[in-house]
């Protein structure tokens, strides 16, 4: 397993610079995809919403205010997240712990968008790369990512065993975990022909 990456240099991973250089607190870096230099991340897989350089530099994610955030609600309305929880993952609070850090750490996928905003503690993200090669992102308070229906993933905490995150999702939420191979499914076909587009 490399060493686990950034946020952005994940996404720069996935997604190379097609368009824009990266300089300034926004960076375009796909079609699909945009950043901040701030480190935190959205990773869209299509109908990204772009914004010009520095238009957020007074308007990030802030984890410590997120009952009353207009960034946060701004994101939420714009890309129609609904429906929002937190859960806290460490082993004196999340019901079943052993066996949900093992679900996890299952490569898999879902048929939705997995949208998850870090509000304490820390943990990684795994996701493959379009040479099937695992890329570890370091998530940490602040970082929000939204990871595409039909990528292969999974989660694990680091040495603090301990992150809290809210879960935000379009509608009602399905968790529903695909475990690899999983490669006859829709939401993995249309995932692989995002990727061949951005290629
Ligand atoms: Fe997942």
């Amino acid at each position: 397993m490399p060493g686990a990456l950034s946020v952005k240099s994940a996404l720069l991973r996935l997604f190379p610079v097609r368009s824009g250089k990266l300089a300034g607190r926004t960076v375009r870096i796909s079609p699909h995809a945009e950043c901040w230099s701030t480190e935190r991340l959205c990773l869209f897989p299509r109908a990204a919403f772009f914004k010009g350089r520095g238009t957020r530099e007074d308007s990030l994610l802030d984890a410590d205010k997120y009952e009353n955030d207009p960034e946060l609600e701004k994101i939420r309305k714009e890309r129609n997240y609904s429906w929002m929880d937190i859960i806290t993952i460490c082993k004196d609070k999340l019901p079943n712990y052993e066996e949900k850090i093992k679900m996890f750490f299952e490569e898999h996928l879902h048929l939705d968008e997995e949208i998850r905003y870090i509000l304490d503690g820390s943990g990684y993200f795994d996701v493959r790369d379009q040479e099937d090669r695992w890329i570890r992102i370091s998530m940490e308070k602040g970082d929000m990512i939204t990871l595409p229906a039909g990528i292969y993933h999974r989660f694990t905490l680091d040495e603090k065993n301990y992150v809290k995150a809210m879960r935000l999702f379009v509608g009602d939420p399905v968790w529903t975990p695909y475990n690899r191979p999983s490669d006859h499914l829709e939401a993995r076909t249309q995932y692989l022909e995002f990727l061949a587009q951005s290629a």
